[in-house]
């Protein structure tokens, strides 16, 4: 598979985890999602558990999520077919016997950090695949806002490459996350098995308007951009503000530091949509919950920037009329997109391009 191929319709790497839903949006009520081309109905059993399965009746391709919750069990609101949690049919009212085809599909699905994970692919996988492992998830030094979520009429992999561009901010982000040297500081690329890193340390610089609040030091700072993608599209943007002087690769630990993770998660819808899920996590007052409603609204205006860009680039790039370049910028984006394209030749079975 070549790297042109990864936009087309229905490639995608299926056998992964992807977020399908903030948790507490999935309750005793069907909610329809598409998730990589598939139509999925999700809804939680009477314990809470939660279900995920073909939205198409096997009848005559009713939306299950047009039917009813009936106990563990989901009804189809045209002539009442009803499946249970596992996709198997256990009433056919219209018959007596329920005919032998009556199923459709379920997908593993799981609840951690506040959102709802979905393995699309093989599910005898799932089970051998843990989620993503969150670094200080249970450290009570630390907190993590709750997970909130953008649908983007864009292809996921315009999100991906912006979430390996560090140098987007200083144009993108003018109030926010842009400071001096976010423009043209150069960057250093780590490729391995599970993706790509692009990072860099700006030295000496006033923090940007969005962490200015945030750092627990006066004056100017040592900042890292780290942006982090996990095949296929898990973006862990990681940044670092130390004050100036004590910045740089191997910095220690020192109450002074501050640290933010934002974790990123783009599910694809289809080729043109994609479903934006993110938290953040940082290492300072973990019980100011005005603090952490702050950083949740300016994560959100940030990633509302960053949408309204990657849309006009989605629709620029689909209907060009003439050959787009390339900048080095594009470097840390073209790794991932390589390596992305093997893991799903690899998945389908086909020889890499
Ligand atoms: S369409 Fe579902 S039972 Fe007929
Ligand atoms: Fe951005």
């Amino acid at each position: 598979m070549s790297i042109l191929e990864l936009t087309e319709p229905h490639v995608f790497l299926r056998n992964c985890w992807y977020v399908a839903s903030v948790t507490h949006e999935v309750a005793r009520s069907p909610k329809a999602v598409r998730l990589l081309g598939d139509d999925v109905v999700l809804y939680r059993r009477e314990d809470g558990s939660p279900v995920a399965l073909e939205d198409a009746c096997p009848h005559r391709k009713l939306p299950l999520s047009m039917g009813r919750i009936k106990g563990d069990a989901i009804e189809c609101g045209y002539h009442g077919l009803t499946f249970d949690g596992c996709g198997t049919c256990i009433e056919a009212p219209t018959q007596a016997q329920i005919p032998a085809l009556a199923r459709v599909r379920s997908y593993p699905v799981q609840d951690r950090y506040g959102l709802l994970w979905i393995w699309m692919g093989d599910a005898a996988l799932a089970q051998r695949t843990p989620v993503l492992e969150i670094e200080h998830h249970n450290d009570p030094g630390w907190h993590m806002t709750t997970g909130d979520s953008l649908r983007c009429g864009c292809h996921y992999l315009w999100l991906v490459d912006n979430l390996l561009d560090p140098s987007h901010v200083a144009w993108v982000h003018r109030n926010s996350f842009a400071s001096s040297g976010t423009e043209d500081t150069p960057l250093q690329i780590e490729a391995d098995a599970q993706g790509v890193v692009c990072s860099r340390w700006i030295y000496g610089q006033p923090p940007p308007p969005f962490y200015a609040p945030l750092v627990k030091f006066e004056g100017p700072a040592d900042r890292l951009q780290h942006y982090e993608v996990r095949l296929p599209s898990i973006a862990i943007n990681r940044s670092t503000f130390a004050p100036a002087g004590m910045g740089g690769p191997g910095v220690g630990e020192d109450a002074r530091i501050y640290r933010m993770v934002s974790y990123n998660f783009l599910t694809p819808v289809d080729a043109n949509n994609t479903l934006y899920f993110w938290l953040q996590h940082r290492n300072t007052d973990p019980h100011d919950q005005a603090l952490t409603e702050r950083i949740a609204a300016g994560a959100k205006a940030a990633f509302e920037e960053d949408r309204q860009i990657l849309e006009a680039v989605h629709q620029g790039m689909k209907h060009k009329r003439t050959p787009n370049i390339g900048l080095l910028l594009d470097a840390g984006a073209s790794r991932l997109r390589r390596a992305l394209a093997e893991r799903i030749a690899a998945e389908q079975g086909q020889e890499p391009a």
